[in-house]
This record gives structure tokens, C-alpha cells and sequence, in this order.
């Protein structure tokens, strides 16, 4: 949560912060703030989204400042709260992403001691923890004060004193540096500074670093210098931008056929029909281990299931998928299992706990995510990335169908290890994985029929996402895609499952999504539908274009094309986020923004 940013170099800082800030929006924003280092320090914040607080900020003259939009722990969303806050003479400011849990007592010390406190964050401490031992050395400051903190942070720091200087560190929130030509860059994600260069920097947890226009020093802990290898992330800055589309949402879902592309790009030979991952993936996946089980969280624990259902059916280990904040208090420590953390972020808090768990009891783990040098990548023993470039919507969209597929090529490929796939099968599903993208094209050029199913869905108050095997979590990831866009009350259900409680709320007003796409459960849906409108709730079938029957027993059908039984969940998928999105439009929702979330959840 939180995005942060800092700039030196020889830029006006004022305009690069806020658009770095702009990019970094999705991490958080209730409101936003910059400091610019001129002939003095000065800090403009306010709450409310950056480019409303854009036009307060007069033309500054400065080329080293400070930014952050904030998504609220400790305190309300009020000016004094937003970020950066600043030491008692006003010429130290810091921003912050992260919880400092040791912050109540550090303040009743400090204010012993005679500082002011003017906001109710737990961010203020760093400020004045500084400017108490501050004597004209920023960086001997910042290391003095950081010693006193317990808890999770990234934190960006600058004096009046020493401008053209920054200093950064982190410990369990992300933090990189963006490598630039007389000018050099902080932030909480790359999009914030893809603009101006591809070279990157990861810090590492404990890791300080002292940032000038012309030098980038890393420092660990015990302030011995580290030596870091520049990475050039082969993102696209157009990625990280709306390209026309009104929305990043839309836009990251008309992304799809592409983001397909990507995931299987490096990693799916048609002609040698093999799967292929990093030598330490390989070694990984062909070492022996008692059972899976995966941990995520949101979307990620929902594409999580879809993958329990393609390694189950394709290998003979046994898979559990766990939400990580659960997990992590009543999960396995047993060596012999093979943890497998999903997060497109690579920085969830609930995840990354487990990961770290799971390596202390000496558990072997993967990563599975799509940010290249997160927290994830760097605890897990190995990782394999989802290649589907930087997503900025905070509803998860191009990822999840990423996530999807990546599942299924590591199913595929432990099949192989195992000895349990043939290769006519095998043959199948590369078939099918290379027509994916133009079953998805087909959906997207499906407009008419998805808004006008909207229509249907925009007035109510309570939807219902029903659907059985692999179709069971894209129902409950089309229901989380509903509701936290349009804000209309949604839950996805197990079919079978509504007639033990749920069919109770059922309402001649409550539409019922019925996902239909698998054969061997064909009829019990069909059943499933009926027993529905028996008790008045419309019902919108989603079905593939061959099903003659369908028509017969739904209110509405909306239909999909797909020729694979197993990979209908992502042509699936991507229909039922355009539904989401029409329907969240209609009713003029903050659909890139929704109230109350934030892309990325560094707090447990
Ligand atoms: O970065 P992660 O995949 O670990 O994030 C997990 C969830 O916070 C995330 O999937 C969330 O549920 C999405 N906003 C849903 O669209």
C-alpha cells in the first residue's frame, strides 16, 4: 500500500514527481503529497487523488524532492496525515510506505524530548527520530534513526541541508532504483519511472542507499557497501499507460491475446512439444516432495484453485491451496511439501509471510508473479515470472488469465517429469494453448452482448456466480470482479452448493451468473438452473456458442467460443471481466480506483 517516489538529477522535480505519483495511484489514494528541495524545503499535500492536488502546486523551481499517495493504516485520510511529513524545523522530509509497530512508544519518547507532532501517523516518528540525531550528515541520521524501528517499511528521506541527495531504505515494503543518465530515481514500482529509463536496481531487506544525480551508493545494515547489478526491464512504456482506452482495466483486459503470447513465449516449443522453465524451476519441479500447496490471496488464490484442477488431473500429487493469511497461522511446517505462493505483486504481506515461514521450517518454495526483483522473487528458492508486463487497474485482470496459463504450463510439466501425460495428450493441450489467443480475441469483439447483459445486472443490489469444477473459481473470481468495481453485492458459489443455504437469499431480483462449460457436469447445471428459476431468479447462462440446449433453460445466454474443455476457464474469464467492467461503467463507478482498496496490500 502506499506509493513512493524520489528524484535527483536535472529535471524540474515538481513534474516528475507528479507523474510518477500518477502511475503510482493505483497503490493507494486517499491523498498525495510532494516535497521539492529549491533555495528551501517545500511540501504540498492534500487528501483527495494527485491530479486534483496537482492544481494547488505552484511551478517550483527544484531538481531533488520527494513524493507519496497514500492508502491510510494509522490515522484518517486528513492533510496532516498525507505524506511527507517532515521534522520539527521543516527541513527533514520523509515518506513512507509500510507500519511502523513500535511507533506509539518511539512518539511519547520523542515528545518527552520536546517535539511536535502534528498528523496521528506512525510515519511522523522516522521524521523526528532523525532530526534528533541529526548534525548535519543525513545519512549517519537515517541509519541512527532506522536502528529504533520494528515493522515493515520503505522510506525516502531528504534535507534542506544536503539538497540533491537522497536517501533510501526498506525493509519488507519495495523499494528500487531507477538508473538514469545524470539523474537517478526512487520508487515503490518501475512504471513510476519507465518513462525515463529502464535500468533498475533492487534493494534488498535492510538495505540503505544514497542517491545523487551522478551516483547510486548501497550500503547493507552494518553500513558495508554492497555491490548491486544494474537489470534492464524489458517493459514497454506504453504498458504502463491507457493507450486510448478510457480505462487501465479495459485496456488490461483487451491486453489479453497478447499477454497470452508472452506467457508462453520462451517456454512452449510446438514442434519439440516440451515446456520448458529456468534449470532451477526444473530441478525444482522434478525433486521429490510429499504435496503442493498453494498460498495467494484475492485473484490469485482464485487462478490458485484452477491450478489445484489442472495438476490434479494431470499429475498424481496431492494439492492444497490455502488463502496465504490463513496459511500462515494454521499451515504445514513439514518439509516434504513444496510450497507454491501466486502473487502478481510479489509483495502481498500475507503472502510473504508464508513464504518466509515456509523457508525457516526449511520447506522447498516457488514463486509464481509478474514483478521481476519483488520481495517474492527474492525469499523464494526460485520463481517463474508471468511475463504479462506492468498491470496498473486495481482489479486484477491480464495477470489472473497469466496466472492461469503459467499453472497449467507447470502442470504440464510436471506431468512430463512424472511420466503421467502422453504425448498425443500433450500434443492437445499445446494445440489448444496456441489458439488461445484468438478465442480471447473472438470475446473481446463480443461488446454488444456483454453491455447489454449489463444492462441487465447494473440495477441490482445482490448477484449470484454459480458454476461446478474449473468453472467453479472463475465464478467466484467473476463475482470479486463484480463487486469490486460496481459495488453490487456478489458471491460466487460451488453449484451444488446454493440449495444448503444460500438459495435462502434468492429473489426474483437476485440475476444468477451460471457458468456452463463442462461436460461432465453438463446436466447437474442444467438441474442446478432449473431448481433457480423455480424460485424466480433470472438467470444469465454463460455457454459456449456450440450448446444448442442452453437457450432452453437460461433467461439470458451469454456465449463464449472454445474448442478446449480445460482452457475455457480463460476465454471464460475474460468475458465475465468485461461483464464486471460494463456493468461497474454503467453505474459510473471508479473503475481503475475502486473505494477502499488498493492494488497492492503490503499491511497484513
Ligand atoms: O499481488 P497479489 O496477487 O498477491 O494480490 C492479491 C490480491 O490482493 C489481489 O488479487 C486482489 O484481490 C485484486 N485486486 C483483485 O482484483
Amino acid at each position: 500500500m502506499c506509493g513512493i517516489i524520489g528524484y535527483t538529477g536535472f529535471r524540474e522535480a515538481r513534474a516528475v514527481l507528479l507523474d510518477g505519483l500518477k502511475r503510482l495511484d493505483y497503490r493507494g489514494y486517499d491523498s498525495a503529497g510532494i516535497a521539492v528541495i529549491g533555495t528551501t524545503l517545500r511540501v504540498y499535500k492534500d487528501v483527495g487523488e494527485i491530479a486534483n492536488i496537482e492544481k494547488q502546486i505552484p511551478a517550483l523551481k527544484g531538481t531533488t524532492g520527494i513524493g507519496h499517495t497514500r492508502w491510510a493504516t494509522h490515522g484518517g485520510v486528513t492533510k496532516e496525515n498525507a505524506h511527507p511529513q517532515l521534522s520539527c524545523d521543516k527541513k527533514i522530509a520523509i515518506v513512507h510506505n509500510g507500519i511502523i509497530e513500535n511507533y506509539q512508544k518511539l512518539k511519547e519518547t520523542l515528545i518527552k524530548k520536546g517535539h511536535k507532532f502534528v498528523s496521528q501517523t506512525d510515519t511522523e516518528v522516522i521524521a523526528h527520530l532523525i532530526d534528533e540525531v541529526y548534525d548535519g550528515n543525513i545519512e549517519e541520521a537515517v541509519f541512527a534513526a532506522v536502528a529504533k524501528l520494528k515493522g515493515s517499511y520503505a522510506i525516502v528521506v531528504v534535507s534542506e541541508n544536503e539538497p540533491e541527495k537522497i536517501i533510501g531504505v526498506r525493509k519488507e515494503s519495495p523499494l528500487v532504483i531507477g538508473v538514469g543518465d545524470n539523474e537517478n530515481f526512487l520508487a515503490s514500482d518501475i512504471p513510476a519511472f519507465l518513462k525515463y529509463t529502464n535500468r533498475v536496481m533492487f534493494l534488498d531487506d535492510g538495505e540503505f542507499c544514497v542517491i545523487t544525480k551522478n551516483a547510486i551508493r548501497i550500503l547493507n545494515a552494518q553500513k558495508k557497501p554492497v555491490h548491486k547489478k544494474e537489470e534492464v526491464i524489458n517493459w514497454d512504456v506504453k504498458d504502463a499507460e491507457k493507450s486510448g482506452f478510457p480505462h487501465f482495466m479495459l485496456k488490461e483486459i483487451y491486453d489479453q491475446p497478447e499477454t497470452i503470447h508472452q506467457v508462453l513465449r520462451g517456454r512452449l516449443s510446438e514442434i519439440e512439444q516440451t515446456i520448458t522453465f529456468s534449470e532451477d524451476v526444473e530441478k525444482l519441479l522434478a525433486s521429490k516432495f510429499s504435496a503442493i500447496h498453494i498460498v495467494a490471496c484475492g485473484t490469485s488464490y482464485y487462478a490458485s484453485l484452477v491450478g489445484k484442477y489442472f495438476i490434479e488431473q494431470l499429475t498424481d500429487i496431492p494439492v492444497e491451496v490455502a488463502l496465504a493469511s490463513e496459511y500462515r497461522y494454521y499451515g504445514s511446517r513439514n518439509p516434504s511439501v513444496l510450497v507454491i505462493a501466486v502473487t502478481q505483486s510479489g509483495e502481498t504481506a500475507d503472502t510473504i509471510a508464508v513464504l518466509k515461514d515456509a523457508k525457516n521450517s526449511g520447506m522447498r518454495t516457488l514463486v509464481i508473479t509478474n514483478v521481476i526483483g519483488s520481495t517474492a522473487t527474492r525469499i523464494a528458492d526460485s520463481y517463474i515470472l508471468t511475463q504479462s508486463g506492468p498491470e496498473i487497474g486495481v482489479a486484477a485482470t491480464k495477470t489472473f488469465t497469466a496466472q492461469i496459463i503459467t499453472l497449467l504450463l507447470l502442470s504440464l510439466k510436471s506431468a512430463v517429469l512424472q511420466d503421467t501425460l502422453g504425448s498425443a495428450e500433450m500434443y492437445t493441450y499445446i494445440i489448444h494453448l496456441k489458439e488461445l489467443p484468438r478465442y480471447v480475441r473472438d470475446v473481446l469483439q463480443r461488446t454488444d452482448e456483454i453491455k447489454a447483459m449489463a444492462e441487465h445486472l447494473k440495477d441490482a443490489t445482490s448477484a449470484f456466480y454459480i458454476g461446478r469444477g474449473v468453472d467453479y473459481p472463475i465464478a467466484l473470481e467473476g463475482a470479486l470482479k463484480l463487486k469490486e468495481i460496481s459495488y453490487i453485492h456478489a458471491e460466487g458459489f460451488a453449484a451444488g452448493e446454493l440449495k444448503h443455504g444460500p438459495f435462502a437469499l434468492l429473489t426474483k431480483d437476485t440475476p444468477v451468473i451460471a457458468v456452463i462449460a463442462q461436460e461432465a457436469t453438463y446436466d447437474k447445471m442444467i438441474a442446478n438452473i432449473g431448481e433457480i428459476k423455480a424460485r424466480g431468479s433470472p438467470v444469465i447462462a454463460v455457454a459456449e456458442d456450440k450448446d444448442t440446449e442452453i437457450e432452453k433453460h437460461a433467461d439470458y445466454v451469454l456465449r463464449f467460443p472454445c474448442e478446449s474443455k480445460s482452457l475455457s476457464c480463460v476465454v471464460i474469464a475474460v468475458l465475465l471481466q468485461l461483464l464486471a467492467y460494463h456493468t461497474a461503467n454503467l453505474r459510473h463507478c471508479s473503475i481503475d480506483k475502486p473505494r477502499n482498496l488498493a492494488k497492492s496490500v503490503t499491511v497484513e
